[in-house]
């Protein structure tokens, strides 16, 4: 399975700060916002990543994060030239992805918590041996700000709505989702919403008619933490600064993860380590090639 982060967008809920900035550059406490996504598909076990932003961003994200090659990735990068939907994400992607299936994570979408490793093997072990989606949902007090699942009698997903006035149910889309390689040809028979963008939720619902759709539920002890405005982006900055202070762990850190992975090497950590310039960052990053990263374990 191949990933995508999208990383696109005006970001104009958060102006001025992203006036010149993407949003998805954001610091959320210690790390630029797209390094929690990128983490997601590390802990999922995807190699190849192709980040999408727009022409303007775009150099940005290349110039912090390279070829992937310092990590044992492979990063590519494609510009999305106008916001035309999530969906198009699989359009601009089609060549990259080839035959692949893909999990695409939205690049200001920060996740953590309690059993989400064994959740994404899952979802893409699912998605590689039996075709179909894997979407999950999360309870929110806001449900109308984001996608939103009806259920039927006994659990099953009824109805998908994008953004209702009048929510059936308090279970949001996260955005993080799997499907199978025919993504790309329901994304392409896709007609843009009354926004004019090719919604996801479009996608997911073509799935829910071919009775393919699953859903994970991402429970009480995992945090999908909001970027989308001033007050929640500094939350998130306090819940990630909370846990690592506490825990001395730090989240979404790519470079542990490619470590403990075995993408890349003690010496190679300690050379990562070292170019943070002796700050808190690349200490954390010494202390776990010290130790083999025994605390986190
Ligand atoms: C998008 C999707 C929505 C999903 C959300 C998750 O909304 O359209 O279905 O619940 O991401 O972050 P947007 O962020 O574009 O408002």
């Amino acid at each position: 399975m191949k990933g995508i982060v999208l990383a696109g967008g005006a970001g104009s809920r958060l102006y001025p700060v992203t006036r010149v900035l993407s949003k998805q550059l954001l610091p959320v406490y210690d790390k630029p916002m797209i390094y929690y996504p990128l983490s997601v598909l590390m802990l999922a076990g995807l190699r190849e990543v192709l980040i999408i932003s727009t022409p303007h961003d775009l150099p940005r994200f290349e110039e912090l994060l390279g070829s992937g090659e310092r990590l044992g990735m492979r990063f590519a990068y494609l510009a999305q030239p106008e916001p035309k939907g999530i969906a198009q994400a699989f359009l601009l992607g089609a060549e990259f992805l080839g035959t692949s299936p893909v999990c695409l994570v939205l690049g200001d979408n920060v996740l953590h918590g309690s059993g989400l490793t064994g959740l994404l093997a899952r979802c893409v072990t699912t998605v590689e041996h039996q075709g179909g989606a894997v979407i999950a949902t999360y309870v929110v007090k806001d449900p109308e700000r984001y996608g939103v699942v009806t259920f039927g009698r006994g659990g099953a997903v009824v109805g998908l709505e994008e953004k209702p006035a009048r929510p059936r149910s308090n279970h949001a889309v996260v955005g993080l989702y799997f499907y199978d390689n025919e993504v790309i040809s329901i994304a392409a028979g896709l007609t843009p919403s009354g926004r004019g963008e090719l919604e996801i939720t479009d996608v997911n619902r073509a799935y829910l008619q071919r009775g393919t759709l699953r859903v994970e539920h991402l429970g009480r002890g995992v945090a999908w933490l909001d970027t989308g405005t001033h007050e929640t982006l500094l939350d998130a900055s306090n819940f990630v600064q909370t846990i690592e202070q506490r825990q001395g762990l730090k989240i979404g850190c790519l470079e542990e993860i490619a470590f403990q992975r075995g993408y890349i090497d003690r010496n190679r950590l300690i050379e990562l380590g070292k170019a943070m310039h002796a700050n808190d960052y690349g200490r954390y990053l010494l202390e776990l090639a010290r130790t083999d990263g025994e605390s986190a374990l």
